[in-house]
């Protein structure tokens, strides 16, 4: 059958998302699949609605993409798609509803607080410790986001925030190492510890820097990166996630890891993380992607 791979989109991660959707159907035509591209922008519907495809492979990133909405055209267009359904697509965009399932569950995730433009800055530093990263609810690839220490750059930082989106938190940093899990059907990859000498792990750091590190292995004992990795899938399956994703997490200087987010469309960029995850248990990109679209199928 015909794969459409969707990519492109109106988010802010549109060229993120040109990029992995560009890898994904080359991985896919090297593999012998017959693959339409299609970039969306306005008016996805009418487009979607008049291809002929059996199978759409979603490389979207962001809102409209990641967030439920295109998952719930094609639920109506009845064809079957990569990755999380409406529900989960849509908690797992907000990082802010995504936190809140977490701490209902007992699942641990730093304290956030909810901006607005009433907010009492000070309070809200305080309450923070003076660390804490300001981020809209509903971005990706830290588009948006600021380090902050006090409560003039707090205010600074919501309204940069608000550029993106109406939804802005400011979470609690934790100071520690950063890692991402990979989860693909049944398997979970090896965890990546991620190594910025910047303020954190951002746009930057993620699509463009040379000096970001990623250890893989990713430097944990076998018992906590196994720990890790048991928490990353609880968390997704939480969410009401499936199929493929990435579960990104912390870990504080006492060993305790934190949950900050979870993606249902993670980047397939040649910078990206799921592809080097499977790389290191000797899957090449074009297998996972195979792998990845064998799971909408089932
Ligand atoms: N939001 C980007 C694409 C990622 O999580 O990989
Ligand atoms: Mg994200």
């Amino acid at each position: 059958g015909t794969v459409a791979v969707i990519k492109g989109g109106m988010s802010a991660e549109r060229e993120v998302s040109l990029m992995s959707g560009a890898a994904v159907a080359q991985a896919l035509r090297s593999r012998g699949h017959d693959v339409i591209e299609v970039d969306i922008q306005t008016h996805a519907i009418a487009q979607l609605a008049e291809l002929q495809f059996d199978v759409a492979f979603i490389a979207l990133h962001g809102r409209g993409g990641e967030d439920g909405t295109i998952q719930g055209v094609l639920e109506w267009l009845d064809k079957p798609y990569t990755g999380s359904g409406v529900m989960g697509s849509a908690i797992a965009m907000d990082k802010w509803r995504t936190k809140l399932i977490w701490q209902a569950a007992g699942l641990p995730t730093p304290s956030s607080v909810l901006l607005s433009d009433t907010s009492d800055w000070q309070a809200i530093m305080a309450q923070l410790n003076f660390n804490a990263i300001v981020k809209p609810a509903r971005e990706g690839s830290s588009i948006g986001m600021r380090r902050v220490s006090d409560a003039t750059t707090l205010a600074d930082s919501f309204h940069f925030a608000s550029r993106y989106d109406s939804l802005v938190m400011a979470e609690q940093w934790v100071t520690g190492k950063e890692f991402t899990v990979a989860l693909v059907g049944d398997n979970i990859l090896p965890a990546i510890q991620l190594k910025t000498p910047h303020a954190f792990y951002d746009y930057n750091a993620k699509y463009e820097a040379t000096d970001t590190e990623y250890l893989l292995p990713c430097g944990l004992s076998d018992d906590k990166e196994k720990e890790l990795q048991q928490l990353s899938r609880q968390a997704f399956e939480l969410l009401g996630c499936q199929g493929w994703g990435r579960v990104d997490v912390m870990q504080d200087e006492q060993g305790k890891f934190w949950l900050l987010e979870a993606n249902t469309s993670p980047g397939m960029t040649d910078h990206s993380l799921v592809p080097m995850a499977a790389a290191a248990v000797g899957k090449s990109f074009a297998e996972l992607v195979e792998d990845i679209l064998t799971l909408a199928l089932e």
